[in-house]
């Protein structure tokens, strides 16, 4: 079996869903539920005789080292960590404590279980780290993408966080032959995002009549890969990918965040007009900007392709089109995921910003 970790979270739900349905192996999810853990997310497999769902943390290591030795598993996939730079930003410490010491303690766990491995165990064994463009740093307009080589410059607590983390994965390699791969994708988007992020948050906030808060100018550029696309990159690292390597992973698509905010009214006002007949371009609001903010993030994905045959298969119009319906036809998911201390985050982060 493998262990995923953070796998009730945005992307690790999909790459269980995903795992679940195209391959016969057995899943253990280790995640904390934090606000943004949903098992909502998951319910589809809860019965399934092959997955299983613990709740706790990466960072305890008790518990990590018995789940090691009782499910055995021959790989590690790590999602769990802190993803929300707004967050990072106002309050870091939950970053330093899951992206860096349970990154940390989760090596150190593995290490130790990898070391009681019989040879071909150990030859086979994963350790692979999900990581983000962000540790690259900001792009001007002229630069070209990130590759693998690109230097580390992260700029804000959250990517610096998942920096140290991409560090210490890099350090078990080199130090102790742990065999690990580390991936480092673009802004993902699709089914159970959570609304926190620009994507989600704008299709709520337009169907609920609310403002589309966008930052500064929205002339800043992320690069947008379809979720699915992402975890069909992990599976082929996971089966592919040569130790101590990292591959950066992206949609070749990038989009300054008003062209994303204009796209999204677009499809609303297609698939649920507003009643009074305006497009929904009427509720966009420009907002103070993002501390720090980040100019541009191009990831150059041409070692997926050249090494491992991977391409992604949506497009940004099929992406987002089969995004927008998601929400459109899960309004009960939107309704649960919105009740709690989400409100609270919505009135801590936008308040501040006439
Ligand atoms: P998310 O915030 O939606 O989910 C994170 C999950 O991790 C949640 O289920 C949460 O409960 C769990 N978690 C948090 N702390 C934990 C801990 N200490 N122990 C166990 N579980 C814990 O995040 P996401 O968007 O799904 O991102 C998953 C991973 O992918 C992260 O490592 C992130 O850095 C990386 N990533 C995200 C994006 C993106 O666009 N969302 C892009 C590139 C890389
Ligand atoms: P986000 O989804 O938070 O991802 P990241 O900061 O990790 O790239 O934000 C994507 C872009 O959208 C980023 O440039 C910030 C911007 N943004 C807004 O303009 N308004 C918002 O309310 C949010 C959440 C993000």
């Amino acid at each position: 079996m493998i262990l995923v970790t953070g796998g009730a979270g945005f992307i690790g739900a999909n790459f269980v869903l995903d795992w679940l349905a195209t391959r016969d192996e057995p899943v253990l999810n280790l995640d904390k539920l934090t606000y943004a853990g949903n098992l909502e997310n998951l319910a589809s497999v809860q019965a399934d005789e092959r997955y299983v769902f613990v709740q706790g943390d990466i960072a305890d290591t008790p518990l990590v080292m018995q789940l090691l030795d009782q499910h055995k598993p021959r790989a590690i996939v790590n999602f769990a960590a802190e993803s929300h730079v707004d967050r990072s930003i106002l309050g870091p410490e939950d970053f330093i404590q899951t992206n860096i010491v349970g990154t940390f303690r989760l090596l150190d766990a593995a290490r130790k279980y990898w070391g009681g491995l019989s040879t071909n165990e150990q030859a086979a064994f994963r350790f692979l780290h999900v990581s983000t463009d962000e540790v690259y740093g900001s792009l001007s307009a002229s630069d070209p993408a990130f590759t693998e080589n690109h230097r580390y410059e992260p700029n804000s607590p959250y990517s610096a966080s998942k920096a140290a983390s991409d560090h210490l994965v890099r350090a078990y390699h080199h130090t102790y032959g742990l065999p690990v791969l580390t991936t480092n994708c673009s802004n993902n988007y699709g089914p159970h995002h959570f609304p926190e992020k620009l994507i989600p948050l704008m299709i709520v906030n337009a169907l609920a009549g609310k403002p589309l808060p966008v930052y500064g100018n929205g002339m800043q550029v992320r690069d947008w890969l379809y979720v699915r696309d992402h975890c069909s990159a992990i599976r082929r690292v996971l089966d592919g990918g040569r130790l101590g390597e990292v591959y950066n992973v992206g949609g070749w698509n990038e989009k300054p965040n008003i062209d994303i905010v204009h796209t999204v009214c677009a499809l609303l006002d297609e698939l649920r007009p507003r009643s009074d007949g305006k497009s929904y371009r009427e509720q966009v609001k420009f907002v103070a900007d993002r501390p720090g903010h980040d100019q541009r993030y191009a990831i150059d994905a041409s070692k997926m392709e050249r090494e491992l045959g991977w391409k992604p298969a949506e497009t940004f119009a099929t992406g987002i089109r089969k995004t927008v319906q998601w929400y459109l036809d899960n309004p009960g998911w939107v309704a649960n995921v919105q009740s709690g201390a989400y409100s609270k985050w919505v009135q801590t982060n936008y308040t501040s910003r006439p």
